[in-house]
């Protein structure tokens, strides 16, 4: 800098003058940077903070002379003044100071603090940094609004401000920055209506408000965006409807011409979209889901050439639906909307589709022929529409759909054998007949196979064994397979989930699933099997749910030469068998996760990350109830309706996250064990049908999740606890014992009712509170996501951040409560 030219005697004066300015306006620079360092806390050097190069290695220092060579730091090659400051993913952990020596940067042109964890509030005199061209302050903490003053940078061309916590309007004055070229204001908590100004704007590129609390009309001064490629205004409440122009977006969206990308969902949008959409000949990707547009999707988006990605889910938008020549276009989501009629023959000439989503919708008729043209496609969602027939052999192609809750009869054999590493069928809740398709045996790669809720019948093939080796999740349920469950589970190291409940099954337990080390899940409930207890299945240590009710399974299920716990268990149900004998005290001081209070994150992970979970039926509260895929917050023992005998064990007592506990129907004799009472999570419990003696132990009256209980049919006598947990019973939990008293609340004047007979009528109360105790496991912490089938599209990472936000169903469709 100082020997920038060679020197001549006659312009000393002027010279000395020069460089004694630049010596001076150098220094002052380099202070006003170490100042500025020094504005933010100096970090406690026991917080190992790696990224924090502005304290530890710092090349920001005083021994360090020229600061133009420091981190982040660009000075002018010719006045040497700085003009760029960038830092990035460092942690200042302060806030911007409003007479921040940054201000004696006047030349600074660029300033960039991307996360760097920045709170407090952007200074307002952060306006008179007057040559900016370059601001970006996103992913940090900042409050409070944005100050009018930026409006004044008239040389702005980039404005970046997304991921912080600012709330407000947007500041009308930004209208003023003719230049801008990137506006990114998303992510934060603005608020009010977009001033028209903005429409001013007409440079630029780049306009995202996603995800704020915008609301109001989209001002129609956004028609100026010519140049406008990537618009996102997804995420707010904007409702530009207005009954005399019939909306704006409708008027808007011809104009913008140069659009790549369009996302204007979850919004209010109510309009009918009936706008000409032929100009927009670069759109490439639409989203207007979760919004309530409705009428038809105008023929003309079809026709654009670039069209890639077209997400309508989550409307009202009706047929007839169809497609022009877009041979691009990979993605298609239609999903929960009131699309009805045949799925469009038309739907072939989007050769490249690659994903299609038409799913909850009214379509009707079959799977048309000309989708046997869409080589490309591999992930297909047709559930929940009306469609009926055949499932066609092309589809066996498509590495992963989804044709549940529809009507289809038969599947017509795939006339390949696919080799995927990922394939997913779920045919589930249709009217599938005959029998098992024998030739997906070949299928050697099977990931998951859903036929459950159909109509099949014959055995389940032995085959299988070919093709158990990748799988991980099969679904037989609620059909009319009979015969035995095959012993092919030999190489099924990698299975998961097995339900084959609610069939005709007989015979033993396959031996074969022992070698399925990573099995969670297992349902066999509700078939003829005719074994003994499957003690050896203890040594599954991933097992989770055990469900065998309702089938013929005899003698004891313990025995003093082979103890067992099931160290993992969350759920049995052994319900409604032939088991006998007795149960000795410390039968159950192994089962240490029925024991603990489990982390609902870790033991969801047990389960590997599928995307696929189940469901099961259980009796709770006295009602049979289906539990969906909440496995975590739910822990169970059922073994009513069996033969057991002697006391209740007292290592009960231990499992003091147990909520449901059922021993009815059994042959248990002597006391009620007053370890119950340690059970302090316990919500239904139900000890009826036994010959069980003695007193209430007065302490269970403490239990105050219990809300479901039953005593009768005992032989107990002495005084019922008077907590509200009891009080609040139906008087038939305590009817037929030997002499119980202090009913008089329950039951009325009128002493222990001999009545027998079951009150249904108490049901839908029932029923209403296992609903509301559901929706409460739903919505449990990471149960957000255990409690929902993640359909078989994808999740963007938009959309997960909408499950965390808000909490509620991806109105797309995308994600589906089941
Ligand atoms: C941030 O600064 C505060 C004090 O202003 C301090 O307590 C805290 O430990 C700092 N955090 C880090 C990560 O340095
Ligand atoms: C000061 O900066 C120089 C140059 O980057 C560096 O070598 C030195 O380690 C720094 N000194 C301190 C104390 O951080
Ligand atoms: C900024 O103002 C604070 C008080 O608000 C003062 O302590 C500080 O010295 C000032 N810094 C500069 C660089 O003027
Ligand atoms: C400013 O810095 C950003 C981030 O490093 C960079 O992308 C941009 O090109 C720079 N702009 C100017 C005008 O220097
Ligand atoms: C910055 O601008 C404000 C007005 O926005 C003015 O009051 C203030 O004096 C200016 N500060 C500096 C340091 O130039
Ligand atoms: C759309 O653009 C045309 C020409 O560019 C213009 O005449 C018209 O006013 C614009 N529409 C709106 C609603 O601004
Ligand atoms: C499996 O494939 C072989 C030939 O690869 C074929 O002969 C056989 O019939 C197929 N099995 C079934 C059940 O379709
Ligand atoms: C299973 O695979 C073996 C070879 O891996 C083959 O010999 C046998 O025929 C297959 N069984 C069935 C039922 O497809
Ligand atoms: C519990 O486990 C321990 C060691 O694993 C074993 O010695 C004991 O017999 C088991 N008890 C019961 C009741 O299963
Ligand atoms: C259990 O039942 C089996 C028949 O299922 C019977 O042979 C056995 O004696 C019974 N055991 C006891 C203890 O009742
Ligand atoms: C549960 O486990 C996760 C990850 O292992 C952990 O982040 C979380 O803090 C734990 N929660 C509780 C309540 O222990
Ligand atoms: C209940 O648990 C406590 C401590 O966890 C224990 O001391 C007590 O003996 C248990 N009560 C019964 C009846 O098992």
């Amino acid at each position: 800098m100082m020997i920038l030219v060679s020197f001549s005697g006659f312009v000393t004066i002027f010279f000395f003058l020069l460089v004694s300015h630049t010596l001076a306006s150098h220094t002052l620079q380099r202070d006003a940077l170490l100042e500025f360092k020094n504005e933010f806390p100096t970090p406690d050097p026991q917080a190992a903070d790696p990224i924090d190069f502005f304290h530890r290695s710092s090349s920001w220092n005083t021994s360090s002379s020229d600061h133009c060579s420091w981190e982040g730091v660009k000075c002018d090659g010719k006045s040497g003044e700085v003009i760029s400051l960038v830092l990035k993913y460092i942690s200042l952990n302060g806030s911007l100071k409003s007479n921040t020596s940054l201000f004696k940067l006047q030349h600074l042109r660029n300033l960039s603090l991307t996360s760097c964890h920045l709170t407090g509030k952007i200074p307002s005199s952060l306006g008179n940094l007057s040559h900016l061209i370059h601001l970006d302050l996103s992913l940090n903490h900042l409050i409070g609004e944005i100050p009018a003053s930026i409006g004044n940078l008239n040389h702005l061309s980039y404005l970046k401000l997304e991921s912080n916590d600012l709330t407000g309007k947007i500041p009308s004055s930004l209208g003023n920055l003719s230049n801008l070229i990137h506006l990114d204001l998303s992510y934060n908590h603005l608020v009010g209506e977009v001033a028209a100004s903005i429409g001013n704007l007409n440079q630029l590129a780049l306009l995202s408000l996603s995800f704020n609390n915008l609301s109001g009309n989209i001002p129609l001064s956004f028609a100026n965006f010519n140049k406008l490629s990537y618009l996102d205004l997804s995420g707010n409440q904007f409702t530009p409807e207005n009954p005399f122009t019939g909306g704006d977006v409708h008027r808007i969206l011809p104009n913008l011409t140069s659009l790549s990308r369009l996302d204007l969902s979850y919004n209010n949008f109510k309009s009918n979209l009936s706008a000409d959409l032929t100009g927009l000949q670069n759109l490439e990707e639409l989203f207007l889901g979760g919004n309530s547009f409705v009428g038809n999707v105008p023929t003309s988006l079809f026709t654009i050439p670039s069209l890639e990605t077209v997400e309508l889910g989550g409307n009202q938008f009706e047929g007839p639906l169809e497609f022009g020549e877009t041979s691009s276009c990979k993605y298609l989501y239609l999903a929960s909307n009131n699309f009805n009629g045949p799925i469009p023959e038309s739907i072939s000439r989007l050769v490249s589709l690659s994903r299609l989503d038409l799913s909850y919708n009214s379509f009707i008729g079959t799977i048309p022929d000309s989708m046997s043209k869409l080589v490309s496609l591999s992930d297909l969602d047709l559930s929940y529409n009306k469609l009926e027939g055949q499932v066609p052999s092309f589809l066996w192609r498509v590495f992963w759909f989804t044709l549940s809750h529809n009507s289809f009869t038969s599947l017509e054999k795939s006339l390949d054998v696919i080799f995927s590493e990922n394939l997913r069928y779920d045919l589930s809740s249709n009217s599938l007949q005959g029998l098992f398709p024998q030739w997906l045996c070949n299928f050697t790669s099977l990931h998951v196979l859903d036929l459950s809720n159909n109509r099949l019948s014959g055995s389940i093939p032995s085959c299988l064994k070919n093709s158990t080796s990748f799988l991980k999740e099969m679904y037989l349920r609620n059909n009319s397979f009979s015969g035995v469950l095959p012993d092919v589970f030999t190489d099924a190291t990698g299975l998961q989930s097995l339900d084959v409940s609610h069939n005709h099954l007989v015979g033993k337990l396959p031996i074969s699933l022992m070698n399925c080390n990573r099995l969670g899940f297992l349902n066999l409930k509700g078939n003829k099997i005719k074994d003994t207890f499957p003690s050896w299945l203890q040594s599954l240590d991933s097992l989770l749910v055990l469900l065998l009710g309702s089938n013929a399974l005899y003698g004891p299920i313990s025995s003093s030469s082979s103890y067992f716990g099931f160290p993992n268990l969350l759920v049995i149900d052994i319900s409604h068998n032939c088991f006998n004998g007795t149960l000795p005290h410390d039968y159950f001081a192994n089962w240490t996760k029925m024991s603990s209070a489990t982390n609902e994150t870790n033991s969801f992970e047990l389960m590997g990350p599928s995307y696929y979970l189940f469901s099961m039926d259980m009796t709770y509260k006295g009602v049979e109830t289906e539990f969906s895929r909440i496995l975590t917050a739910y822990k169970a023992i059922d073994f009513s309706g069996n033969k057991f005998q002697g006391r209740i064990p007292k290592s009960i007592g231990m499992l003091k996250d147990l909520r449901l506990l059922n021993l009815s129907g059994n042959a248990f004799t002597g006391d009620i064990p007053s370890s119950l009472a340690n059970i302090t999570n316990i919500e239904a419990l139900d000890l009826s049908r036994n010959k069980l003696s003695g007193q209430i132990p007065h302490d269970l009256g403490n239990l105050s999740f219990l809300s479901y209980l039953d005593f009768s049919h005992n032989l107990l006598q002495g005084q019922v606890p008077q907590s509200t947990q009891f009080q609040r019973q139906n008087c038939s939990s305590f009817e037929n014992n030997l002499g119980l008293y202090g009913l008089e609340d329950i039951c009325g004047e009128i002493h222990v009712p001999d009545a027998t007979s079951q009150q249904p009528e108490e049901f839908s109360s029932e029923q209403e509170e296992v609903l509301n105790w559901i929706a409460a496991a739903i919505a449990y912490g990471p149960g957000v996501f255990c409690g929902l089938v993640i359909g078989h599209i994808f999740i963007s990472h938009k959309h997960e951040w909408f499950m965390k936000k808000f909490g509620r169903k991806n109105p797309s469709g995308m994600i589906s409560v089941r």
